[in-house]
């Protein structure tokens, strides 16, 4: 088997490239798709993780990245610009090192996590806290990339979408065809509708057989599919989806309804559930936000809304690494032992 070359070349007849866009790459995508036996045994269903915290950077963002600063780069872009929750700012400042552009970030103060601060820091980015929420920087992002020599790399960025629906395609061409329903969550709603724009051109070209049903999940205090319009003071611990006005809303939408699926929401109690029984039954760590899929998927069983039999895949977006707090706060404090067999045999409770 041939080394991966990075998701753009491997998926190059199906992206808006040409020979003289100048390929920025990191080796993205070609993420392992994890049979969860535990989740299965739970749902009744075959379920598989694909889990994108195993890109470069960390999260699903490098597919979407490598195409947008590829483009940027192409157009002549010397700098990039950002709004994020963190994820996205982290791959935007390393894709952006990898082109010899600067980086430009906006982040909602207080509000992201650890690991994602230090990865925006760690490659150079230039990186603002704003006193505001996510959506607000995404308002900032906007004007300054419409009055200043600044590229716009977020998901209103067309060619970040056309990126990240190539997981569709790894799904189909590992499974053999596309799954009966795909979970995930849903932030500012671009990944949704990247997913089923891979899905739908899979089907379309006869690769595929079918298209799934497409569940989306938010956070309970963070759901504006569920509320029917915006909310303007989103609260939730699973910081990446802390979002109240998504940009991707009307394809959002679309995925949603022209799959027969449903964007629901799940609360933190039950993403914090999802998120420990990946790491404790499943040997996967995701950071908080990525469990939703899996809390949503439990939820949707239990409710009925799903049936039994079914092939499914969540994915879980992020990598648990970025955001260790929340590993730590639910563990016990360890025990400190001496340099002594018996001791430590003891505390192990193996004497
Ligand atoms: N999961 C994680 C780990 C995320 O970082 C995000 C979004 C999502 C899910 C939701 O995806 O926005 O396409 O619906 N994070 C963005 C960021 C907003 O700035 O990193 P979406």
């Amino acid at each position: 088997m041939s080394a991966w070359r990075g998701l753009i070349e491997e998926y190059r007849d199906r992206l808006p490239v040409s020979e003289k866009t100048p390929v920025v790459t990191l080796l993205e995508g070609n993420t392992p798709l994890v049979p969860a036996r535990r989740v299965s045994d739970l749902t009744g269903c075959e379920v598989f993780l694909k889990v994108e915290g195993l890109n470069p950077t960390g999260s699903f963002k490098d597919r979407g990245m490598t195409m947008a600063i590829s483009k940027a780069a192409e157009d002549g872009a010397k700098a990039v610009i950002c709004a994020s929750t963190g994820n996205t700012s982290a791959s935007a400042a390393a894709y952006a090192v990898r082109a010899g552009m600067t980086c430009a970030v906006l982040v909602p103060r207080g509000k992201i996590a650890m690991g994602k601060l230090a990865q925006a820091l760690v490659h150079g980015s230039k990186l603002l806290q704003v006193d505001g929420n996510f959506d607000d920087c995404l308002e900032l992002a906007r004007k300054l990339a419409v009055d200043y020599p600044v590229a716009l790399v977020n998901s209103v960025n067309p060619y970040r979408l056309q990126g990240q629906k190539t997981a569709s395609f790894e799904i189909v061409d590992a499974l053999g065809d596309a799954p009966d329903v795909h979970c995930l969550p849903v932030g500012n709603a671009g990944n949704i509708s990247a997913y089923w724009m891979g899905y739908k051109e899979y089907a379309n070209d006869g690769i595929a057989a079918k298209t799934p049903r497409m569940m989306g999940f938010q956070a309970s205090g963070a759901a504006p599919f569920v509320a029917g319009g915006p909310v303007l003071n989103p609260q939730t611990i699973a910081t990446a989806i802390r979002i109240g006005n998504p940009a991707s809303w009307d394809l959002a939408a679309a995925a949603r309804d022209e799959s027969g699926g449903a964007i629901d929401a799940v609360t933190d109690r039950q993403i914090l559930a999802a998120y420990r029984l990946l790491a404790r039954e499943e040997g996967v760590f995701v950071e908080p936000a990525s469990a939703a899929s899996v809390a949503g998927l439990l939820q949707a069983r239990e409710q009925g809304v799903l049936a039994a039999g079914q092939r499914i895949v969540c994915t879980v977006t992020g990598n648990g690494l970025k955001d260790p707090d929340w590993a730590i706060s639910g563990a016990p404090a360890p025990t400190t032992v001496k340099v002594d067999a018996h001791a430590a045999a003891s505390a192990l409770g193996l004497a």
